[in-house]
């Protein structure tokens, strides 16, 4: 029998029985891929390697996965030289951060996230996965799950927002998106949680700073969400940069093994985030590179990425005894089961098929899906007097920086979108015009700068107008890895273009570009309507019009709080309660800001369409919930307004007195369901007594007997709670 026929497992084991040290490290390094087009912006210092030194690597079995190239010929070529090269003949994994798309750009995942559809991110998931194996990868670094509760923060834009159990389902539909039914499918794409953990809470909103948390804050806010993408299959994991009161991430025992390994049986692989083991001296927690080395390893981070620290320094550790023998081959087993689960060594060449690269049958659907994803996240803050949908002949201004721009509609982290086939909001708002209306365009401003007459020009055209479109917003630059705000206001030279436009007294909707929530300010905040728009990707410009020309009823909701303020940051609806909360009567020595209450200014869950939707009382089957029963909570929803309408119904839950501060509301379910006009329907959510649980004063996890309020909602500031007690447990 060939060694080929063999069941994986002892494969393995057989191929650990033969391999070198330093071949054992090389499977644990992840290293740029400089053979194939690469994406040269992020993390300049790739460049430190060029091509033939890659495929020297390869063939010398010193490195075990690529990162960040594309193609499906070159990548056959990599693998060439890995399985017939190389002395034991084992291929690469190749690997890319492909987020919310590959060719086709789908929206920014935090927009995608304000439909409050997981099912929508699955299927966009898997497109991107289609696209991403035919361009010759077998892994992406993404989902990225980190709750994002301070909106300075810039890579907000790459999760799913400030609230856990939304975090959650996103999680777990992205990764069942990007990996489909069956791992050895040509098109099925490993998914990675990350950067576990808590990167989203980085101090003052700030990327890479430190991280002070509570361990229930930990455990019940930041890590469910990777929980929730292990549960839903996810094979492997990245670690964060920051350090977690005082233990870096990636060199964090009681995280990779403690929780990853030892309470969740975690089987997979953990993967450092960019040169994070290297850091590990930058923090002052390692002394030096063998130092970092041995501290990474053994807490639990099985690869490397970039620093080749491991290549390095583990075969000498090794050799030293500071690092067990069988703690590297429990590693590189695992990496090397990693490729076997996706049949890599079956067929090498999977996902590496030229033709299937070729191939843009599958586009125009992708197209379609980006068209309404990308309108499924669009979320309508506001529409005073009715002014959207546009009716009929109306004559538009469409002004602004983004009016035309094709470089600010992919948002973040998108390396290999196909740029040709972007829409921009004037194409198109021009190609879903109605006959008798008609659209003057202005840029009126730059995305930071005045235009010599770019005001007067955008005066001119809202007074010849009936309504304009503002689009302003923040730049794509502005958001992703590293771009921390302390201001998340709109450019100066875009606010003084709005104040220009409003004064003319025409009608203003403004289309809002952002990759987090913003404090809006004057003119763009008092405009009659608001469109949130995000990054919606490649199809920006139609799924705009489908919603400003009322093809759509906007149906998105806010996964972040819109603060009336930048210094209200972090703010987030699900705080602790204070001692001192503000009443309607009394505001004095209470908490709140001297300028602003203790409130958003469009809170979390909000959105309006073109329906009008009507809550009615929330209702409990009993007063109370037995230990180990269940209770239903329900309320009637209705349609009252003229126009079909996508309404999300939200239930939130409070904690009345427990052993710790709970939250003054939490989401515990959600629903998004069509209503036409006049239908209503009665929403039923089921709680039980694992709904009501959390990391209590003790450490332990569970839910506490006593008072909840419970409440079901447009928002999570809206509507009146009912009341119901959780019961003892039974003697
Ligand atoms: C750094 C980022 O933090 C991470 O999200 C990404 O996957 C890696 N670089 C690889 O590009």
């Amino acid at each position: 029998m060939s060694n080929d026929a063999l069941p994986v497992d002892s494969r393995i084991q057989s191929l650990l029985a033969r391999m070198t040290l330093e071949e054992k490290a090389g499977q644990l390094g992840v290293f740029a891929d400089m053979v194939r087009p690469f994406a040269p912006d992020v993390n300049p210092e790739t460049n430190m390697r060029n091509a033939a030194q890659v495929l020297d690597d390869v063939r010398a079995g010193r490195v075990g996965t690529l990162f960040n190239g594309v193609g499906a010929a070159q990548g056959r070529q990599i693998q060439r030289v890995a399985v017939e090269e190389s002395r034991l003949g084992i291929p690469v994994l190749l690997a890319a951060d492909v987020i919310h798309g590959m060719r086709t750009v789908f929206p920014i995942p935090l927009g995608e996230a304000a439909s409050f559809e997981p099912e929508l991110a699955e299927r966009t998931a898997r497109a991107t996965a289609v696209e991403a194996t035919a361009a010759g990868l077998h892994w992406t670094f993404a989902p990225a799950v980190d709750v994002a509760r301070d909106q300075r923060w810039g890579r907000g834009a790459e999760g799913a927002g400030e609230d856990t159990l939304l975090g959650c389902a996103f999680a777990a539909a992205r990764v069942r998106g990007f990996q489909g039914d069956d791992l050895r499918a040509a098109d099925a794409l490993l998914a990675t949680p990350k950067h576990f953990a808590a990167y989203g809470a980085v101090a003052g909103g700030m990327d890479y700073n430190y991280v002070e948390i509570s361990d229930g804050t930990l455990h019940d806010v930041h890590l469910p969400p990777f929980k929730a993408a292990l549960d839903a299959g996810a094979l492997t994991v990245m670690t964060a940069f920051n350090d977690i009161n005082g233990v870096p991430a990636s060199a964090n025992q009681a995280l990779l093994t403690g929780v990853l390994r030892g309470q969740w049986g975690f089987p997979g692989v953990v993967v450092s985030d960019y040169t994070a083991d290297m850091e590990l001296v930058a923090h002052g927690y390692a002394e030096d590179d063998r130092d970092a080395t041995l501290r990474a390893f053994t807490a639990g981070m099985d690869m490397s990425m970039q620093s080749g620290f491991y290549a390095a320094h583990l075969p000498a550790l090794v050799e030293s005894g500071q690092v067990p023998l069988p703690l590297l081959d429990a590693a590189v087993g695992r990496v090397l089961a990693l490729k076997a689960a996706i049949g890599l060594f079956d067929d090498p060449y999977r996902s590496l098929d030229p033709a299937r690269e070729a191939d843009a049958s599958h586009l125009e659907a992708h197209e379609a899906l980006a068209r309404e994803a990308a309108r499924r996240s669009i979320v309508l803050l506001k529409n005073e007097g009715g002014v959207l949908p546009l009716a009929g002949g109306q004559r538009i201004a469409l002004v602004g920086p983004f009016a035309r721009d094709l470089d600010n509609i992919e948002g973040c982290w998108t390396l290999f979108g196909d740029r040709t086939r972007y829409v921009s909001l004037e194409a198109g708002l021009r190609a879903g015009l109605p006959a008798e209306a008609s659209l003057q365009v202005v840029d009126g401003c730059g995305l930071e700068t005045a235009l010599e007459g770019g005001i007067e020009a955008a005066v001119a055209a809202a007074r010849a107008a009936d309504v304009v479109l503002l689009a302003v917003g923040e730049p794509q630059r502005y958001s992703g890895e590293a771009q921390s705000r302390t201001r998340i206001e709109l450019p100066p030279a875009q606010q003084a273009l709005a104040e220009a436009v409003a004064a003319t007294g025409t009608p203003v909707v403004v289309l809002l570009r952002n990759g987090r929530a913003l404090a809006l300010e004057g003119a763009v905040r008092d405009a009659q309507a608001i469109l949130v728009t995000w990054f919606l990707g490649s199809q920006t410009g139609h799924a705009v019009a489908d919603v400003v020309f009322g093809g759509y009823s906007p149906s998105a909701r806010l996964p972040v709080s819109f603060p009336h303020a930048s210094g209200q940051q972090p703010y987030f609806y699900n705080h602790p309660r204070t001692g001192r909360p503000e009443t309607p009567q009394m505001s004095e020595f209470k908490a709140r800001w001297r300028e602003y209450p203790n409130t958003a200014l469009y809170p979390f869950g909000h959105g309006l369409g073109y329906g009008r939707i009507e809550y009615g009382p929330v209702r409990v089957d009993a007063p109370v919930l037995e230990w180990d029963g269940a209770l239903k909570v329900r309320a009637t929803v209705r349609n009252v307004g003229a126009c079909m309408a996508e309404e999300v119904v939200q239930l939130y839950l409070h904690d009345r007195v427990a052993s710790r501060v709970r939250p003054v509301r939490e989401l515990k379910g959600f629903r998004k369901l069509a209503l036409a006009p006049g239908q209503s329907c009665e929403v039923v959510f089921e709680l039980d007594r694992g709904q009501l649980a959390f990391t209590r004063a003790d450490g332990s996890f569970g839910a506490e007997p006593g008072r909840f309020e419970v409440w079901i909602a447009p928002s999570a500031a809206a509507g009146e709670p009912a009341g119901f007690e959780l019961l003892q447990p039974p003697a």
